[in-house]
C-alpha cells in the first residue's frame, strides 16, 4: 500500500494502435485511489487517422491525452527522433515518478530512452517478448526498451526467460499477465455483431453469404507487404481461401497504400472479400468472435483468437509471442502458399486447434501492475541494483 502524500504521477505513453488497447485498462487501474497513482497521458501522435485513432479512444474509453505531441508519419529515425525531441520537454514539464510504455512500436523506445537519459524510471508493460528476427523493427524496439527499463511486466512466462538471458535483473521483473486481455474481456458484451458490421459493407446478398461463414484477414508488416511480389504472392492464396471462406479485410492505411502502388485492388475486387477502413475495437471483436478463422501478421490478434478460441493462421515465419502456438489456437505458417492452404484446410474440416486461455490472461492484469508492484515500489526504497528512483514531486 502506498504511504500516504500526494499521488506518485506517471507520464503513460501511447502513439499506435496496438498500444491503445494496453494502455486503456492501465488508465482505469491507475485511477483507483487506493493505489496513490496519478496518471499523465502522452500520446505521440504516431497513428492520428480518425479510423486508427479517435474511433478506438472512445470506444475504448481512454481518457483524451493530456498531450499530443503530434509527430505523424515518417522513416523510422525521423519518427523516433521526433517524438523523441517533443517528449523531454514534458517530462521537465510534468516531472514524472516514472514513465510507463506499453509494446513496441517507435513511440515505446523513443519515450523510454528520453526518460531513462533524464534518470526518470522507466516502466514497460509487455517486455521480454521476442521473435528472434531482427530484420522486424518491433524486436529492436523490444530489445533496446527491456534494456532501459527498471520495471518489467510480462505477459507469459517464457517472456522472463528471455529477460534473464539478456542479462536483466529478476527483482525487476513480474508476470502481470496479459492487458490486452483485460480490454478483450471488459468489452466482450459491447462487441459490435458481425451482421451489422458486414452489413454496413456489403448489399443484403452478399451479407447473408459471408454470414453463413467467413473469415477475417489482417496485414501490415512491412515483411508481407511492401514487397509487391510477396504481396501478389500473398493475395493470390488468399484469393483461392476465400472462394469457400469470404474474407472481411480491414485495410490498414500502409497495406491500402501498397495495394494500389502495386496495382493489386483488381484481386481483392469481387464478392469474396468485404475490404474496408480499419474497424474500430468493438467492430473487430464482433467479427473475430463470429469468426470461422482469422489469417494475420499481428501480434495482438494472435492473443486475442486465443482468447476467444477462434483459429488464427499467423502469415509470419515466427512469432514473439509463442504461448499463442504453444497453449493457444494460433498456428505459425508464413507466406508459403501450400502451407497456408493446408493449415486453412485442416482448420476447416477439424475445426483447428482446441486451445486454451493462458495463465493470467483473466482480465486482471492493469490491476496487479498497479497493486502488486508500481505502487509498492513506488513507495519502499529501490531494489538493489536498480537506480534509485528520482526524489518525489510535489
Ligand atoms: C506501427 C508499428 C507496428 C504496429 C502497427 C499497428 C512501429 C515500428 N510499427 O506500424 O509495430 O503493429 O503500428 O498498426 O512502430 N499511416 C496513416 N495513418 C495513420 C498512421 C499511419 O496513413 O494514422 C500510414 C502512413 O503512410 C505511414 C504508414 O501508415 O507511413 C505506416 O505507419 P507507421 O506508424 O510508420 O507504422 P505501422 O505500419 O502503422
Amino acid at each position: 500500500m502506498p504511504a500516504s502524500g500526494p499521488p506518485a504521477r506517471i507520464v503513460c505513453v501511447v502513439g499506435a494502435r496496438p498500444n491503445f488497447m494496453k494502455i486503456a485498462p492501465i488508465m482505469r487501474a491507475f485511477a483507483d485511489p487506493q493505489y496513490g497513482l496519478a496518471a499523465t497521458l502522452v500520446h505521440t501522435g504516431q497513428h492520428y487517422d480518425a479510423a486508427m485513432k479517435l474511433a478506438l479512444f472512445e470506444q475504448l474509453k481512454i481518457p483524451e491525452p493530456d498531450i499530443d505531441l503530434g509527430v505523424g508519419s515518417g522513416s523510422h529515425a525521423v519518427q523516433t527522433a521526433e517524438i523523441m525531441k517533443r517528449f523531454e520537454p514534458v517530462l521537465d514539464d510534468v516531472k514524472p515518478r516514472a514513465v510507463l510504455v506499453v509494446g513496441d512500436v517507435n513511440s515505446t523506445i523513443a519515450c523510454a530512452l528520453v526518460a531513462v537519459k533524464k534518470g526518470i524510471a522507466v516502466i514497460h508493460v509487455e517486455a521480454g517478448l521476442r521473435s528472434g528476427d531482427r530484420a522486424m523493427p518491433e524486436e529492436i524496439n523490444r530489445v533496446l526498451t527491456d534494456q532501459i527499463s527498471d520495471l518489467l511486466f510480462t505477459t507469459e512466462r517464457t517472456a522472463e526467460a528471455n529477460l534473464l538471458r539478456e542479462g536483466i535483473a529478476k527483482e525487476r521483473i513480474h508476470f502481470a499477465g496479459n492487458v490486452m486481455i483485460d480490454t478483450l474481456r471488459y468489452n466482450l458484451d459491447a462487441a459490435v455483431p458481425a451482421a451489422i458490421t458486414i452489413g454496413a459493407h456489403a448489399d443484403a446478398d452478399k451479407t447473408a453469404r459471408f454470414l453463413k461463414g467467413f473469415g477475417i484477414l489482417t496485414l501490415h508488416r512491412p515483411s508481407n507487404v511492401d514487397d509487391p511480389e510477396v504481396l501478389r504472392s500473398l493475395l493470390g492464396v488468399l484469393g483461392e481461401i476465400a472462394r469457400d471462406t469470404p474474407l472481411v479485410f480491414p485495410l490498414h492505411p500502409r497495406t491500402r497504400q501498397r495495394i494500389e502502388a502495386a496495382g493489386l485492388g483488381s484481386l481483392l475486387d469481387g464478392p469474396d472479400f468485404i475490404c474496408t477502413e480499419p474497424q474500430g475495437y468493438l467492430e473487430m471483436l464482433g467479427l473475430m468472435k463470429q469468426a470461422r478463422l482469422v489469417l494475420t501478421d499481428s501480434g495482438g490478434i494472435q492473443e486475442e483468437t486465443t482468447a476467444l478460441g477462434i483459429p488464427c493462421v499467423t502469415l509470419r515465419e515466427n512469432t514473439e509471442r509463442p504461448i499463442t502456438a504453444e497453449q493457444g489456437t494460433n498456428t505459425i505458417v508464413g507466406r508459403d502458399p501450400a502451407k497456408i492452404r493446408t493449415c486453412v484446410a485442416d482448420i476447416l474440416q477439424n475445426g483447428g486447434k482446441a486451445g486454451r486461455v493462458p495463465e493470467y490472461w483473466d482480465g486482471k492484469a492493469a490491476e496487479r501492475i498497479a497493486a502488486a508492484t508500481i505502487a509498492q515500489w513506488l513507495h519502499t526504497p529501490a531494489p538493489t541494483g536498480s537506480r534509485a528512483w528520482p526524489a518525489p514531486t510535489t
